[in-house]
């Protein structure tokens, strides 16, 4: 159920927004993979949401595997160096690869994992991203898939978290960034009873 938006928030992308992208994407990677059996990886836990939608928008064969990783210390000289804490099941090594995030930033954890993917000898590999926040990019990155630019506000919502919560949201509410700290107060009517 839709609620009013308390101030401060908006509706970023509505669940119907988010359905018809996710098709898209689907049927593009479907297109470019036919014949082939791509490897959805997500890095959790954002990406989880977009990844059970992607990976059911796609008609071919297809295998998911999981990364979690540890988040790079926020520091301006940071080279987004992260922390495996659960690395893939599987090997990659000559299969098709596509990494699937919930939104890239500055871009650094992306960089720092396609560095140590690309180490493994995947046969492709490239990104699928649901929203890419360009104007806060440090490093360059190629998105092969992308389902939608972002502005520069707190996305929260269908996989993404204010401090771990409303990640349940099925659509996405941008907060504005002065708000981001009282982010859960603020949205926390959405889910109230
Ligand atoms: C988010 C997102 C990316 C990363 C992007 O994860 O899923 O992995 O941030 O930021 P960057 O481009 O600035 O590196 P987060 O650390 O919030 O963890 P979560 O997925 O568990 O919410």
């Amino acid at each position: 159920m839709m609620r009013d938006m308390p101030d401060g928030t908006r509706i970023l992308l509505t669940r119907e927004e988010i359905a018809a992208r996710v098709q898209a994407l689907g049927g593009e990677i479907e297109r470019d993979y036919a014949g082939r059996e791509p490897v959805l990886i997500s890095v959790l836990k954002g990406g989880t949401v977009f990844l059970a939608d992607l990976f059911r928008a796609i008609d071919l064969h297809t295998r998911v595997d999981f990364m979690s990783i540890s988040r790079y210390e926020e520091r301006p000289e940071s080279t987004g160096v992260v922390r495996i804490l659960k690395d893939l099941d599987h090997d990659i090594a000559d299969r098709d690869v596509i990494v699937v995030e919930d939104i890239i930033d500055t871009g650094l954890t992306l960089s720092y994992l396609m560095g140590a993917l690309r180490q493994r000898g995947p046969a492709t590999l490239e990104v699928c991203t649901l929203l890419d926040k360009a104007v806060r990019r440090i490093v360059p990155l190629d998105i092969r898939y992308l389902g939608f630019d972002c502005p520069d506000v707190f996305a929260v919502g269908y996989g993404l978290d204010a401090s771990e919560r409303f990640r349940n949201l099925p659509y996405i509410v941008a907060v504005e960034r002065s708000a981001v700290e009282t982010a859960g107060d603020l949205l926390l009517p959405l889910l109230s009873p």
